[in-house]
């Protein structure tokens, strides 16, 4: 018989338990900043039909990246390589009876066919957060915010990240009267800047040049030159500088000052790979030179709910990855130590296991989690498995202490040894648990 392969489908990961703890720190973590702001969360299927991303997510995503499949009834349909086409189509879907504005949000897993690399995966999470009913730069105001308060949730401090702001009307403005492009040679010229941080100068100047074709080459790159020094807005030309997209822009960053986000800043190189953006786009961008990518995307998408049936409804959200925020916390040495979900590993000493066994029944009455180790094995094997497991506490349990109703307790991380009637063990461990900010009753917390 021939020998099957241990590893996981290329560009997949296997969640060990001491990777999946990290993996719930960040939801964990997500999910409380957003519903500190009145998020409320949502799901939808990993399946749905092709059509609904070839709306508007646009030809990279769609053309290269969806892992797609006739199914049995002969329909075409896509695992989802992002939510928020389907969240639209469920807003579209209840369009009268929700109560806007809207705020809804997702933790879920998606798969795209990308070349596996740092950073990038083909089994990959996201959390998303929309915003559905606010027309305003307010909207954009309050998802970068909480993309902030994201941040500093897990300890990262402005410098260890930038937020990069460009607005997509501004975009289009500036690629049909600034550039001169037409509609396929701008769109052609998106694309090419959207690759700029990934490919040589060389290759962006003659991929430049050929969007431009030779009569207008040499004063297209000229122009392009002129944006690309333009740090701030006051430095664009000023044609650019005078249209009304810049004005969003402005209101936009007055807004961000007031909510005290001092680490955005314009580029108008920025421009998201996805089609339905129609005005703000921004990405969380990580300043640690091992981490070149984006740690978050999104913009405001106004025309997505209307492509389902329904009339407009205006929309801004935005998506940070599992995969990102994770290289993130561990190249700025955030990342906190984890322990086992299991607060006592019961070791069981002599004739004791009877009786064992309905002490750690009654723990878990008093919802204590308890991991017997019925195994019998020598005691420094059974404690060396505790260490390992890094299970916070050791109980010790022999005829003596069922006798007495009195137990060594010992903290694995301390060394600290307690005798103590169970009813202190209890104590003992919920105050643990307490201080590691872990409520037993809290289901969210590890809810994945
Ligand atoms: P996106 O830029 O394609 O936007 O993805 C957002 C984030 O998801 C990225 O910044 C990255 O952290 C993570 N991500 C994307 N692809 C992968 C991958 N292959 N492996 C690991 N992480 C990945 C969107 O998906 C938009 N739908 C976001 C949005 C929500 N816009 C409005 N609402």
């Amino acid at each position: 018989m021939t020998k099957l392969s241990a590893e996981s489908y290329r560009g997949s990961r296997d969640w060990y338990p001491e990777d999946l703890r990290i993996r719930k720190y960040i939801f964990q973590t997500w999910r409380q900043v957003v519903k500190k702001y009145g998020y409320e969360e949502y799901d939808a299927p990993l399946l749905e039909p092709i059509e609904v991303y070839e709306a508007k997510s646009g030809q990279e995503l769609v053309g290269e990246q969806t892992y797609q499949f006739v199914d049995r009834g002969d329909r075409r349909v896509a695992i989802r390589p992002e939510m928020t086409p389907s969240v639209s189509r469920m807003i579209a879907a209840r369009r009268q009876e929700i109560a806007y504005p809207a705020r809804w949000f997702s933790i879920a897993q998606f798969m795209r066919y990308e070349r596996p690399q740092r950073g990038r995966e083909r089994e990959f999470w996201q959390l998303n957060v929309d915003l559905f009913g606010v027309d305003n730069t307010q909207g954009e105001a309050e998802l970068i915010a909480i993309g902030s308060q994201i941040m500093k949730a897990f300890g990262a401090t402005d410098d260890m990240y930038v937020i990069r702001v460009n607005n997509r009307r501004l975009i289009d403005f500036m690629m049909a009267h600034f550039l001169g492009l037409d509609v396929q040679q701008a769109q052609q010229m998106i694309r090419l800047f959207d690759r700029k941080n990934k490919i040589p100068p060389e290759v962006f100047r003659d991929q430049a040049i050929e969007i431009f074709g030779a009569d207008a080459a040499s004063v297209g790159l000229q122009k392009i030159a002129q944006l690309l020094t333009a740090h701030t807005m006051a430095d664009l030309p000023e044609e650019i500088r005078e249209s009304e997209a810049v004005r969003d822009v402005q209101r936009l960053f007055t807004l961000l000052e007031r909510s005290g986000v001092t680490n955005a800043i314009f580029d108008i190189t920025l421009m998201r790979g996805l089609d339905y953006y129609t005005g703000t786009v921004f990405e969380f961008f990580d300043t640690h030179p091992d981490n070149n990518r984006a740690l978050f995307g999104g913009g405001r998408y106004d025309g997505l709910v209307g492509v389902f049936g329904a009339e407009p409804v205006g929309a801004v959200g935005f998506a940070p990855g599992l995969s990102m925020m994770e290289l993130f916390l561990e190249a700025h040495d955030l990342m906190p130590e984890f322990i086992s979900s299991t607060d006592i590993y019961m070791i069981v000493l002599g004739n004791a296991m009877r009786g064992a066994l309905e002490v750690a029944d009654e723990l878990r009455d008093e919802n204590v989690n308890v991991e017997v180790d019925f195994t019998g094995r020598k005691l420094d094997k059974q404690i060396k498995s505790a260490v390992k497991k890094q299970i916070p506490y050791m109980m010790f349990v022999g005829e003596e202490e069922l006798e007495n109703e009195i137990y060594t307790l010992k903290n694995i991380i301390t060394g600290d040894e307690q005798k103590l009637s169970l009813e202190r063990v209890v104590t003992a461990v919920k105050d643990h648990r307490r201080q590691l900010s872990r409520s037993d009753d809290d289901d969210d917390v590890f809810d994945v």
